[in-house]
């Protein structure tokens, strides 16, 4: 089959990433026969330098028009100093708004050639580490009215409507549904407005999946069970705030940031898929950065808007085949390792696939 793929690979080591990953899905391509057409569009930083805005029109066009999106990372130093509506990060917000992408899955998962890298004690993941982060991503604070006063306090206001907060909520629980029948709602209800929301509304919509378990807990207290039993969380509900918190606490005991993809998903196949990092400024263009996030973003794609899972679970095999033989980048590397340039562990994983 032919698939047509908006690609943005954004800032910093958005490039060196995105190009790793688009080399395994190009072997994907020549062992499944299928097409993969890519259409290489602006966003981010790079956006702002060619055409003085961080969203092209031309860019969300593009989008709509593919079949999926696949993106690098944006942002950096060098437009740090915008103002908000003009800054980087404001086209990514603006892209996921556009598509319509309400959810953003984020799944966390130890693979066991890995669990060196992990920074917990063994006996904290004795239960193992295989969770799915499902995280509200077009609504709550960051998409809430902001404003500053004359005597410059500022202003971010969080709401969430009801309407919000179901449709969420019944991803999260069909999500469930395909894995181990259990749902942990996290949020702030002993404070916030929003959260009494929330957890008001999951109850109801938990009331539709009584083979699912559910429970309820607070962002702080979960902050604090991921890194003493992680092993106790299959899908995690959260909003847009806490959730984009939770899955770099998440990730981070994957062993590395650098290993967590996610996909963002609305009511059709078309959805958008990148890691969970940023572009870290601080190592970009030195081909050292852990492409596996992104690669396994591929995966997602694969699976999510394509309905390719056999392919998809080709790429996550090959990714744990070159972990189990050892093959590690810096961030995941034993100190005194050598440790894999970015290209050469993109291609291990194509020559794995
Ligand atoms: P970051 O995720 O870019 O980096 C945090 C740390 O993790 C850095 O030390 C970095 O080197 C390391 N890291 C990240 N990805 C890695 C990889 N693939 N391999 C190895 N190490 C990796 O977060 P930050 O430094 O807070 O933000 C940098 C910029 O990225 C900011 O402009 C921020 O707004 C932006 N950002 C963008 C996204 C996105 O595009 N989705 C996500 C987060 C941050
Ligand atoms: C992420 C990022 C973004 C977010 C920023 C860059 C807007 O941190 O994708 O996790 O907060 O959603
Ligand atoms: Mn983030």
């Amino acid at each position: 089959m032919k698939f047509d793929i908006a690609v943005m690979k954004g800032d910093g080591i958005g490039p060196e990433i995105v190009d790793e990953a688009l080399k395994c899905l190009d072997k994907v391509g020549e062992k499944f026969g299928h097409e993969f057409v890519y259409d290489e569009v602006l966003i981010g930083g790079a956006a702002i330098d060619a055409a003085g805005t961080p969203l092209p029109q031309e860019t969300i066009d593009a989008c709509l028009a593919s079949d999926s999106v696949i993106l690098g990372a944006v942002g950096g130093p060098k437009w740090d100093g915008l103002p908000s509506e003009k800054r980087p990060e404001k086209g990514l917000l603006g892209i996921r708004k556009a598509l319509g992408l309400f959810v953003n899955l984020r799944p966390a998962k130890l693979y066991a050639p890995l669990a060196d890298a992990c920074p917990l004690k063994p006996e904290r993941i004795a239960d193992g580490l295989d969770l799915m982060v499902c995280r509200e991503l077009t609504g709550d604070v960051y998409f809430g009215a902001k404003h500053r006063d004359e005597d410059g306090t500022g202003h971010d206001d969080m709401n969430y409507s009801i309407a919000e907060v179901e449709r969420i909520a019944h991803r999260a629980f069909q999500m469930a549904r395909q894995r181990r029948n259990h749902v942990t709602s996290v949020d702030k209800a002993n404070v916030l407005e929003t959260s009494r929301v929330w957890r008001e509304t999951v109850e109801r919509v938990a009331a539709d999946y009584p083979d699912v378990a559910v429970d309820y807990m607070y962002v702080d207290n979960a902050a604090m069970q991921l890194v003493t039993n992680p092993g106790q969380f299959d899908v995690m509900l959260t909003g847009n705030l806490f959730g984009d918190i939770l899955s770099d606490e998440a990730s981070c005991i994957t062993g590395s940031i650098g290993m967590l993809p996610s996909a963002s998903i609305g009511e059709t196949n078309l959805g958008m898929y990148e890691p969970i990092h940023g572009s870290a400024p601080d190592i970009a263009g030195k081909n050292i950065a852990n492409p596996i996030a992104t690669v396994l973003s591929v995966a997602m794609m694969l699976r999510y808007s394509f309905d390719l899972a056999s392919e998809a679970d080709a790429v996550e095999a090959a990714v744990n085949s070159v972990l189990e033989a050892g093959h590690r980048t810096g961030d995941i590397a034993k100190t005194g390792e050598r440790a894999l340039s970015c290209s050469e562990m993109g291609d291990l994983i194509a020559a794995a696939i």
